[in-house]
């Protein structure tokens, strides 16, 4: 099997090229990326170590992707992911999240390929995740039991970040319909783990580990910095499993979109990361309070895994817990990373 996976020297890109390398017998991988992301020269020497090529470009240059080897199956990693970021450079989130897809479907199309698309949590409206939990008093811990399913509303606001992933999921049914080119869908909720290159607005995860063990300060950014907002955080190596799961039953399981996530187990407020992070790492840091919200952030987020549970018989099995410690195994194993990247 012959695979090109975007954004391979990303985060989830790199973990998974060499994670398919191993599990998939005679399969080829190559990568597209343009080594933008802090961190991502460092993953390139990772996989290139498993005999998985990086072709450095950006990927909103047709005429480049066009010559590449052809191959069975993409999945499309690449993405300027942080919802910030898109507000401030709409323009690179558009040309690297949208026009990427669209260039990247025009490879699928020549090579008669199937695509695996990496889409986000984010797609779903602000508004609507905001009302979820109106009335609930955030300062307390935030009722777990309201998980998203995949029919909750998309429409309204959602980051041009989130707008971007939407849209490349329309485009993808619609190749699909016009070109026969068969898909899957992900929506991801929080993922980290190890070689997370994390910042404070994508994979603060890693980054707070990397800041107690560094003993230096973070901020609980909006809602009156209270440190009381939730996620579900997914550890790498499950996305690695669903995704290899998803590759061996494609024949049977297509065309098809499918929220994954941490679950209702794996939700952590950042005030709970705090004290997880405290408790592993033997450290406290100053904490900052920066009480105004962006308009772009949600309160909360937490998925419900019913569909993709249905489907694969799948569900994390990696919890907050071991997400931590296999973080704080890497950095302390890699002094150098954490000076460099988490000063
Ligand atoms: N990490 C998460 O928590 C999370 C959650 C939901 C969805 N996702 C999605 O998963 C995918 C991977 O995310 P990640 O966390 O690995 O992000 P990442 O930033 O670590 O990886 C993205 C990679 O794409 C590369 N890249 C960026 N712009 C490029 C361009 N124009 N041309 C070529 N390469 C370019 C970067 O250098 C980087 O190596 C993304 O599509 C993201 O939207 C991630």
């Amino acid at each position: 099997m012959k695979i090109l996976i975007t954004g391979g020297c990303g985060f989830v890109g790199s973990n998974l090229a060499i994670f398919l390398k191993k599990n998939i017998k005679n399969s080829k991988i190559i990568s597209v990326d343009n080594l933008f992301r802090p961190g991502s020269r460092i993953n390139k020497k990772r996989i290139e170590k498993h005999g998985i090529k990086n072709f450095n470009f950006d990927i909103s240059n047709f005429k480049k992707i066009q010559k590449l080897p052809s191959v069975n199956l993409v999945i499309d990693c690449c993405a300027e992911a942080a919802i910030e970021v898109s507000k401030k450079e709409p323009d690179r989130v558009i040309f690297t999240n949208f026009v990427g897809t669209y260039n990247i479907l025009k490879k699928c199309i020549k090579n008669k390929s199937n695509i695996i698309f990496l889409s986000s949590s984010r797609v779903y409206s602000i508004n609507k995740i905001r009302d979820l939990i109106k009335g609930k008093n955030l300062k307390k811990k935030i009722n777990k039991k309201y998980e998203i399913k995949e029919n909750f509303d998309t429409s309204g606001i959602k980051s041009i970040y989130g707008f971007s992933k939407l849209a490349s999921e329309d485009l993808i049914k619609e190749v699909n319909y016009s070109n026969n080119i068969n898909y899957i869908i992900n929506r991801f909720g929080v993922i980290s783990g190890p070689w997370q290159f994390g910042k404070q607005d994508q994979g603060f995860m890693s980054l707070w580990m990397a800041k107690h063990i560094n003993k230096k300060r973070l901020s609980y950014i909006g809602y009156g910095g209270s440190g009381n907002q939730v996620r579900d955080v997914l550890h790498i190596d499950d996305v690695c499993e669903i995704i290899l799961k998803q590759i061996v039953n494609f024949r049977k399981i297509k065309n098809i979109t499918f929220n994954i996530g941490g679950g209702k187990k794996n939700s952590v407020s950042l005030k709970e990361l705090t004290d997880l992070c405290q408790r592993i790492s033997n450290n406290k840091v100053r904490l900052k309070k920066i009480k105004k919200t962006s308009n772009y952030d949600i309160p909360y987020f937490i998925t419900d895994n019913s569909k993709i549970y249905n489907y694969y018989k799948w569900k994390p099995t990696r919890n907050i817990n071991s997400i931590l410690w296999d973080i704080y195994f890497w950095l302390s194993a890699n002094n150098d990373l954490l000076k460099r990247f988490f000063r």
